[in-house]
């Protein structure tokens, strides 16, 4: 297949851990691995509930281990339009708070969407100019909705899109009330596009949970369709999905058990 100017074969792989304990300690060990095979590596870390386990883990580790991480760089995967970095729901104040404070990362090594910007075209113009500089993703760890979306490309999406913003679904809205303290107001989103995620090195998608059962079961096992944006990294040259049980339910194919 076609992906960023070249000629790769799909290799998609899912392991199936027993609990989300073992699916974060297992995405965390991927973390921690990117980072010493490759100290400059460029990072995209997604925010949200699905990873905080992985987050945790991989800060535990690295402070344990004393690893050396001042030469990694961390790209955004998205960001809600008019949030301030100082909201808690904001991915901003995610990131800073999981990873960015405790590994003391600094500010010349991180690279975000910013939510505040009132030129929205701009702040996407200069991710991808960013994102060109760094020459791309070595390592991208993405949730997924129960809408299939990665990042905010929601249903619908342009395979061909590179940063954008996008008109939040309105699963996404509803969804992600959760991570405000009050009811939020989301339309917008700051997202890498589909083209970005696929040109990244190594892709992970990490899901747990009931509410992840069936679109889980949709993006791994039927045709790659812009309707689950999800389903287009069937073919990325190097994607491996890491699932619980509990989300890997439906998936036909049981053969996968890590
Ligand atoms: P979650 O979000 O990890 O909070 O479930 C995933 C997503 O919407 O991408």
């Amino acid at each position: 297949m076609y992906v960023g100017g070249k000629l790769r074969e799909p290799i998609m792989i899912t392991r199936i851990y027993e609990d989300y304990r073992r699916l974060s300690t297992n995405t965390a060990r991927e973390i921690m691995r990117v980072v010493l095979e490759k100290p400059d590596a460029v990072l995209c870390l997604a925010t949200g509930e699905t990873p905080l386990g992985a987050y945790a883990e991989f800060v535990r580790q690295a402070k344990m281990q004393r690893i050396d991480i001042s030469g990694i760089r961390f790209v955004a995967l998205d960001e809600w339009v008019g949030i301030p970095p100082s909201n808690p729901g904001s991915c901003h104040y995610f990131l800073h708070r999981h990873l960015f404070q405790p590994l003391q990362v600094e500010p010349r090594q991180i690279h975000l969407f910013d939510g505040m910007a009132t030129d929205l075209q701009d702040v996407c113009t200069r991710m991808d100019a960013h994102l060109s500089e760094l020459g791309g993703i070595d390592f991208l760890l993405v949730g997924i909705g129960v809408n299939g979306h990665i990042g905010f490309n929601e249903p619908g999406v342009s395979f061909d899109r590179s940063a954008h913003v996008a008109e939040l679904a309105p699963e996404t809205r509803a969804t992600a009330q959760k991570y405000f303290q009050g009811e939020t107001v989301l339309e917008k989103g700051f997202t890498l596009g589909i083209r970005q995620i696929m040109d990244a090195r190594t892709v992970i998608l990490m899901a747990n949970g009931a509410r992840k059962t069936d679109i889980i079961q949709a993006a791994i096992e039927q045709p790659v369709s812009e309707s689950v944006p999800a389903s287009v990294l069937q073919q990325h040259p190097n994607s491996l999905f890491f699932l619980d049980a509990v989300a890997a339910a439906q998936l036909q194919d049981s053969s996968r058990k890590a």
